[in-house]
């Protein structure tokens, strides 16, 4: 069944930058997507109105306890001028992992896809055109009862917007310098690590705003209780190639399952190229560094795509990745991944659709 969302158009179109002043997430489009939730009604008044501020109760529980939860995707223009999205599925049913996480009613995949789809086709216009930038889609879910007693909010605001973005990093794929961090600890098993809530990134900030008066690109992110096993590199997931396998921190529960993470996995694993989910110590990596036999490193994610790392700094010494450059099965997965998804690459494992 389709769904039919009904589309307010903005009387007062706003500025369009060109694709090189974007930088990343700092340009919306005309419209957003708003659905409600409430006890009565479930998640109902699906609708595309202009871009505006929202009005909310001071007291709506999303300001106090968190209650919080968003995706992120992308919509590619292709080569062929064609807009088409990744594997949007896949950030539909994390999104529904999220919500049983927190503890906030799930949503019809279909009913979803169509928003997605309507607000799109809405601001089609706005897909940049240039290689290196894509609109980012930012789906959130906030609590908005007004209380402030600590339980599950009864009613719920279910929002999309729309970024026109460039890369992530603003160096794009020159290889950054990554702090460990050993003090501040990004999630726990159990916790929220492993869904995407906001509260996951408000935990990280001190150390990356320390990272980052350092002169580091981010930090890594290590776990809670002996900060001896690699996580998250910032807020993408993790990769190391050594002694020829690729190697990446299994989903233990803490990790983020990302969506580019598995597609990196499906294309390593198509290209035979051997690979293992496991345990990652610092040690291991500090070590193989040291012999030479560490020989890449990147971090995965929708919004930094396949960001190269080149080198580690690790109880006051730097270790260099590699040749401290992008390696090669750095440099093939981000030339496929971005291939598939602009169109300019066969696509066999259908993970695009079009707009
Ligand atoms: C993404 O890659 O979509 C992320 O969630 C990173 C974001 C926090 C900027």
């Amino acid at each position: 069944m389709i769904n039919r969302i009904p589309v307010t158009r903005t009387a007062a179109p706003g500025e369009k930058p060109g694709d090189d002043q974007l930088g990343f997430g700092r340009y919306f489009t005309d419209h957003m997507f708003t659905m409600d939730c409430s006890p009565e009604k479930g998640w109902h008044d699906p609708r595309v109105t202009p871009y505006a501020p929202v009005c909310l109760d001071p007291a709506a529980m999303v300001f106090h306890y968190g209650q919080e939860l968003f995706e992120g995707l992308k919509a590619y223009r292709g080569v062929d001028g064609k807009v088409r999205l990744f594997r949007a599925i896949e950030n539909i049913r994390r999104l529904n992992r999220s919500c049983e996480r927190l503890f906030i009613p799930t949503l019809s995949e279909s009913l979803f896809m169509d928003a997605l789809l309507t607000l799109l086709r809405t601001d089609i216009d706005r897909v940049p055109e240039s290689r290196d930038a894509s609109l980012y889609i930012r789906p959130f879910i906030i609590a908005t009862d007004p209380f402030l007693g600590v339980r599950a909010s009864e009613n719920y605001k279910l929002m999309i917007i729309l970024s026109p973005s460039g890369p992530y990093y603003k160096g794009g794929m020159s290889p950054t310098s990554i702090f460990v961090e050993t003090a501040d600890v990004r999630a726990v098993r159990g916790g929220l690590g492993a869904v995407k809530a906001g509260a996951n990134y408000a935990a990280t900030i001190r150390a990356q705003e320390a990272a980052k008066k350092e002169g580091f690109a981010q930090v890594l992110w290590t776990d809670a209780f002996e900060h001896r096993y690699v996580e998250e590199i910032g807020t993408s997931n993790a990769f190391f190639v050594m002694d020829g396998t690729v190697v990446t921190p299994a989903l233990t529960g803490s990790i983020l399952p990302g969506i580019t993470r598995a597609s990196c996995l499906e294309l390593l694993k198509s290209w035979e190229v051997p690979l293992e989910e496991r345990d990652v110590t610092v040690d291991e990596l500090i070590r193989a560094s040291e012999e030479g036999r560490l020989t890449e490193a990147f971090a995965s994610g929708t919004a930094a795509v396949i960001s190269p790392v080149g080198s580690l700094h690790w109880k006051g010494r730097d270790f260099v990745m590699g040749t401290g450059q992008t390696g090669p099965v750095t440099q093939r997965l981000y030339d496929t991944l971005t291939g598939i998804q602009r169109g300019a690459e066969p696509d066999p494992f259908g993970w695009t659709s079009e707009v």
